[in-house]
């Protein structure tokens, strides 16, 4: 059996903190504005300019991110939905309460990106309405061969980007802003974090003002009509508050050099782990920036309880989703099984020193 240890010297994830933070929330109560006011508008104006884009619905999470995006399609149940195996289930769970048809690809050799040759197939085959895009761990993927098919077979692209903010992998503008909507998460175990929050991007004005609405209870974004409360969507009160937002402008201030902790903390893992039964999963830091360091361990209990022992915490990953929709012939999904039967998250994240991820590498190589 699993025990579970509440207090861990090293636990698994050290978000980043801003020190400063403090004094600054004191001032946002002055205001008198707590539910999106001028923080929520500020942080909403910064990503914009940021990540290039006309338009950011900050909301409460990636999670409410993806579910706002779902709702601005007239979905009906048994419309198709596709996405890969290896994902967090809030990738897929807004589009199970609509009862839509979900199909999974695999991943590819020991990585959590999709495989395209799989996903291509599949769309060929069951011709969705929505294709829904993974940026596993601070990696971009896109595919010239999937952008034919979207040309010509008009289905809509969401990329769910919760792990990959400010990626661009090989292309000019970053993961999330290349389709139709992005969906972000900026929760607590992301590189920047504002406690609990995500948001959704698009170019496109009509989408825009529709999730705007489905964030607010489907109340239309024109002034006129929320003087009315009117509402023109169905939605939910999604909304984030300024004290979440807050934190959030502190956290993205400092991403550069979040982004740089994120990329020394995976290099001294890849330069000081040694031991042969914790195989690393491989990340290109040229295109790409790790949230997680992920080995591979064969008996994962074995070790859980072997790291408990030592006060290390770890994560058991991303799991696949072919455990809760079980239809699925298990042959087609061999590369993103194995990785959830394998894969484990170590102890990382941006606030984490270089010196207690060298205490904790040396416990790992004597496993
Ligand atoms: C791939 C993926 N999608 C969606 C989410 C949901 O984001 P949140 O936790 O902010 O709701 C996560 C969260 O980790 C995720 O990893």
């Amino acid at each position: 059996m699993i025990v579970i240890k509440k207090n861990y010297k090293y636990p698994w994830f050290k978000p980043f903190v801003d020190k400063s933070i403090k004094s600054k929330i004191g001032k946002i109560f002055d205001k008198n504005l707590n539910t999106m006011g001028l923080k929520t508008k500020e942080l909403e104006n910064k990503l914009k300019k940021y990540l290039n884009v006309k338009h950011v619905i900050l909301t409460t999470s990636g999670t409410s991110a993806l579910f706002m995006a779902s709702m601005v399609y007239d979905l009906k149940p048994g419309d198709v939905i596709i996405t890969q195996n290896l994902t967090w289930i809030a990738t897929i769970n807004p589009f199970l309460i609509r009862n839509c048809k979900i199909v999974l690809a695999d991943t590819i050799h020991k990585q959590e990106n999709v495989n395209y040759d799989s996903l291509n197939k599949l769309i060929k085959k069951h011709k969705p309405k929505i294709v829904i895009l993974v940026h596993m761990n601070g990696q971009a993927v896109y595919n010239k061969n999937f952008n034919k098919l979207r040309a010509k077979m008009n289905f809509k692209v969401i990329e769910d980007t919760a792990q990959s903010f400010g990626i661009k992998g090989d292309k000019k503008n970053f993961a999330g802003t290349n389709y139709d909507i992005g969906c972000f998460s900026f929760s607590i175990s992301k590189l920047i974090n504002m406690v609990y929050g995500g948001f959704c991007v698009t170019n496109n004005n009509k989408l825009a003002r529709k999730l705007i609405a489905i964030r607010n209870n489907g109340v239309n974004s024109n002034p006129e009509n929320a003087l009315l409360e009117l509402p023109t969507e169905i939605g939910l009160n999604l909304k984030p508050s300024d004290l979440h937002s807050c934190f959030g402008i502190e956290n993205f201030k400092n991403k550069h050099k979040i982004f740089n902790n994120a990329k020394k903390i995976y290099k001294k893992y890849e330069q000081k782990l040694k031991n042969p039964k914790l195989e690393l999963v491989k990340i290109n830091l040229k295109n790409s920036i790790p949230v997680y360091v992920q080995v591979l361990v064969k008996n994962k209990k074995k070790f859980y309880n072997f790291c408990n022992k030592h006060s290390i915490q770890i994560h058991f990953g991303t799991r696949t989703l072919d455990n809760v929709i079980k239809k699925f012939r298990k042959e087609m999904l061999n590369n993103s099984i194995y990785l959830s039967k394998y894969l484990v998250r170590l102890p990382c994240g941006p606030n984490y020193s270089l010196y207690d991820l060298e205490n904790i590498i040396k416990i790992l190589n004597r496993y």
